[in-house]
């Protein structure tokens, strides 16, 4: 199986996959329409599927194929970056696209879609190898992968990958369940558990902008680092998914997964090798040396808020409370603020501040490095009153770039200091937008490469945190309630100001 550099992106993108079968589960729902489709579509027509390659849709819905085509083809029309669609490009696609109609549950399903498979390796020449990619509810997961295992579709005689969707468990626990079930029918190297972070250009780059410089390494570390902060703001509510989220809340939808992933990509040691194992194995280090919660510190090293109505970006909007498919009284997060340590010599002492919020002001990815001030400060305090400490921002979104801060002085006969940016941006460096996430990710499972995938101990180390935190939290502890349109409680402002430090303005 090959193990491919993340960094070497142009080559892995230009290699083109084996033959196979994409078998998408729940292939009626939100992902397959939002992600999936155009995914495959962007794919298409850059011309990295192979010629012999098929997918088909799996779903409880009666469809016939020219339905489901022309489904999909809704889709790709409606949410593809790529407009307007090519008639030619997707016509080749469509003739590729089947679908069969089952119940996840019960046999009778699996056994057609097991002759179509057949058929189709023999039609197509898929030569046996199978993608099954889980878009269900995650109550599904295990169920369908049994299923898939009684009807002998886990070998095919080619190769055979599961595409898990998250959230992965609800804690350490059920996650350790689901993956002792997966492993009853696959092996690790076969599984694939996404966070979609990990598809984005500008999550990948801190590796590179990391580990392909040699000026930033030597000053990444407690000497020079006062802290990093860590933000993911979205102006979004939980729209249609509130029924989702009651059982989620923020730890669980964000901070368990696309927050930590962001930590351990910025704290992580140099791997030996840019291939699957040895990175993950610098990301496992990372989120086993974070202190876990105890119940007395998941009052001082952690705050949840729960928006209420407010304004967002200039129009209306209902409290948490209000949102369809919430329960009237829920204490269900939906913002989560964190003070975190690594316990190793690189890190020692340093907090990471991570947060995450729904309903905040505007939409906003950041990791920010912030320095220690200068030892000692030659100009005098009335040259410096606007001076700020450096800090290195990695915009993941939007406005993807980075961006240095520094001081200068202000031209003039006086010495005077200000603080200036030197900025890069994707746009105007390679005049391009970057990709969408689920396009590297499909490719990289059609080309087996689990480096951007979490690996069990990963995701179980995550969860120990996470899982820490849950319960220190407990049944009773209420959120504190913040304004729609604003920064999250005053408690989260708290939590910084009591160290004398303050969350960036995004
Ligand atoms: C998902 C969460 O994993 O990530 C959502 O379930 C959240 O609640 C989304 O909105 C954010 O993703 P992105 O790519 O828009 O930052």
């Amino acid at each position: 199986m090959s193990q491919e550099n993340p960094l070497r992106g142009e080559e892995t993108t230009q290699r083109r996959p084996d033959p196979f079968i994409l078998v998408i589960f729940g292939a009626g729902g939100d992902l397959t329409h939002r992600k999936l489709a155009p995914a495959l579509y962007s794919l298409a027509s850059q011309n990295l599927l192979p010629e012999e390659f098929a997918v088909v849709g799996f779903s409880r819905r009666e469809m016939s194929d020219d339905n489901f085509r022309r489904d999909l083809a809704g889709a790709v029309g409606r949410f593809s970056r790529l407009s307007p669609v090519r008639a030619q490009v997707w016509q080749r696609l469509a003739e590729r696209i089947f679908y069969v109609a089952g119940d996840f549950t019960t046999s009778d399903g699996y056994h057609r879609l097991g002759e179509l498979l057949t058929r189709l390796d023999r039609e197509r020449g898929t030569g046996g190898n199978r993608l099954f990619y889980l878009a269900t509810p995650p109550s599904f997961y295990s169920t369908i992968a049994g299923r898939l295992g009684e009807a002998g579709l886990t070998r095919g005689g080619g190769w055979t990958r599961l595409v898990v969707e998250k959230p992965f468990g609800k804690d350490l626990t059920t996650a350790r369940e689901l993956n002792a079930q997966l492993y009853q029918v696959l092996q690790e190297n076969q599984i694939y558990r996404i966070d979609h972070y990990l598809g984005k250009e500008t999550v990948q780059n801190i590796l590179a902008f990391r580990f392909a410089n040699g000026i930033f390494e030597p000053v990444w570390n407690r000497r020079y680092v006062d802290h990093v902060q860590i933000s993911v703001a979205e102006s979004l509510g939980v729209e249609r998914r509130g029924s989702y989220y009651e059982e989620a809340g923020a730890l669980r939808d964000m901070v368990q997964n696309h927050l930590l992933q962001l930590l351990c990509l910025t704290a992580m040691e140099p791997p030996v090798a840019f291939d699957a194992d040895a990175v993950r194995d610098e990301k496992v280090k990372v989120l086993r040396a974070i202190h876990p919660f105890t119940p007395k510190e998941a009052g001082s090293r952690a705050v949840r808020g729960q928006y209420t109505a407010g304004w967002v970006l200039g129009e209306p909007v209902v409290g948490y409370l209000r949102e369809p498919g919430v329960v009237g009284d829920s204490p269900t997060e939906t913002y989560a603020a964190l003070k975190l340590f690594i316990d190793n010599w690189r890190w020692a002492g340093v907090p990471f501040y991570l947060r995450t919020g729904k309903r905040m002001p505007k939409r906003a990815t950041e990791v920010a490095i912030q320095f220690k001030r200068a030892p000692h400060l030659l100009f005098s305090q009335t040259a410096t009153p606007e001076l700020e400490p450096n800090v290195l921002s990695m915009r993941i979104q939007p406005d993807e770039g980075i961006v240095l801060r520094f001081a200068a002085k202000v031209p003039g006969p006086t010495v005077r200091l200000r603080t200036v940016s030197m900025d890069f941006f994707y746009g105007t460096s390679f005049g391009t937008e970057p990709p969408e996430a689920y396009e590297r990710l499909l490719l990289d499972w059609m080309l087996g490469d689990s480096t951007l995938f979490t690996r069990r101990d990963e995701v179980e180390a995550a969860w120990t945190l996470v899982t820490s935190l849950l319960e220190s939290w407990g049944e009773g502890n209420a959120p504190y309630p913040y304004e729609a349109g604003t920064w999250g409680p005053r408690e989260a402002d708290a939590l910084l100001e009591r160290d004398e430090r303050s969350w960036r303005r995004l």
